[in-house]
């Protein structure tokens, strides 16, 4: 693994013109065009990095983007690998360890996710503020190479303080209202049972999804600092029968996309 790992950081460092970003942004579900506020552009298809797997889900291409945000150098994925795709834990979590070998301090993640809080409405922003690994695997199971990180690693600050504190103080200024939740990753490809969604909540869920707690696990392995932001794109629980479809998730995700962008790029700007 470490030899792929290097290997691919290699082949970007000769190929990327420019400093290498301490920042990289997973680009979920609303977040795809905050590519257009990402100047200097520098796009690398997933196809031509080697050990790389290729995406496959509708609406997400697959390039790694270098480029600046905010005056920072940042590393943008557009498109990542799901779980429910086929693609094993460390086929999943590949591109958060590449970033670690190239230097990369911070991720942030975005991700579409069905709200379980009552609170909550269609269209929210969550900044996530803990996850909850219902995957059937653990990314780091296996032999630990203590080069990446320790063998048992802590998970008591799965998403950062400081930078949910920064992403409060930038929604407050920008008038956008900010849920702040726990964030349950399943495999998918099913959205929940009423059921489901009700167990979900209450073992302390807020919101459920098929994605990031595998790239969060990984990049915690690794120190990095990490944010999180789920977009609410429907809502489930017991009493509720809307069924949400994947066109509905892509709508409610393009509602609330301008906010989340706003969030993050001055975030990235001030982290
Ligand atoms: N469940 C799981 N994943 C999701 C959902 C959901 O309700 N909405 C968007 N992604």
């Amino acid at each position: 693994m470490l030899a792929k790992i290097n290997e691919t950081a290699e082949f970007l460092r000769g190929k990327v013109s420019g400093e290498m970003p301490k920042t990289a942004i997973i680009l979920g579900t609303g977040l795809g065009s905050l590519v257009d506020f990402i100047e200097d552009k520098q796009y690398i298809k997933y196809s031509d990095i080697p050990n790389f797997p290729v995406s496959t889900v509708e609406g997400h291409s697959g390039n790694l983007i270098f480029g600046t945000l905010g005056g920072k150098r940042v590393i943008a994925m557009q498109g990542r690998f799901h779980y429910y795709e086929g693609y094993d834990m460390k086929q999943v979590t590949f591109p958060v360890r590449v970033f670690k070998a190239l230097g990369v301090d911070t991720l942030f993640v975005s991700n579409a996710a069905g709200g379980m809080n009552k609170e909550f409405k269609v269209g929210d922003v969550m900044i996530i503020t803990d996850q909850i690994n219902l995957f059937p695997e653990n990314p780091l199971r296996g032999k630990n190479f203590n080069e990446l990180g320790p063998r048992f690693p802590a998970m008591t600050e799965p998403y950062n303080h400081r930078l949910i504190a920064l992403a409060d103080e930038i929604a407050a200024e920008k008038g956008i209202r900010v849920m702040h939740g726990v964030y349950v990753g399943t495999t998918g490809p099913t959205f929940e049972t009423p059921a489901e969604y009700e167990y979900f909540r209450i073992i302390g869920g807020d919101a459920v999804g098929m994605s990031t707690v595998p790239e969060v696990i990984v990049a915690r392995h690794g120190d990095m600092r990490v944010f999180g932001v789920s977009v609410i794109t429907d809502l489930g629980g017991k009493d509720i029968t809307e069924v949400p479809s994947h066109e509905e998730v892509q709508l409610a995700a393009e509602k609330a996309q301008p906010n989340v962008v706003a969030i993050i790029s001055e975030l990235v700007k001030r982290a």
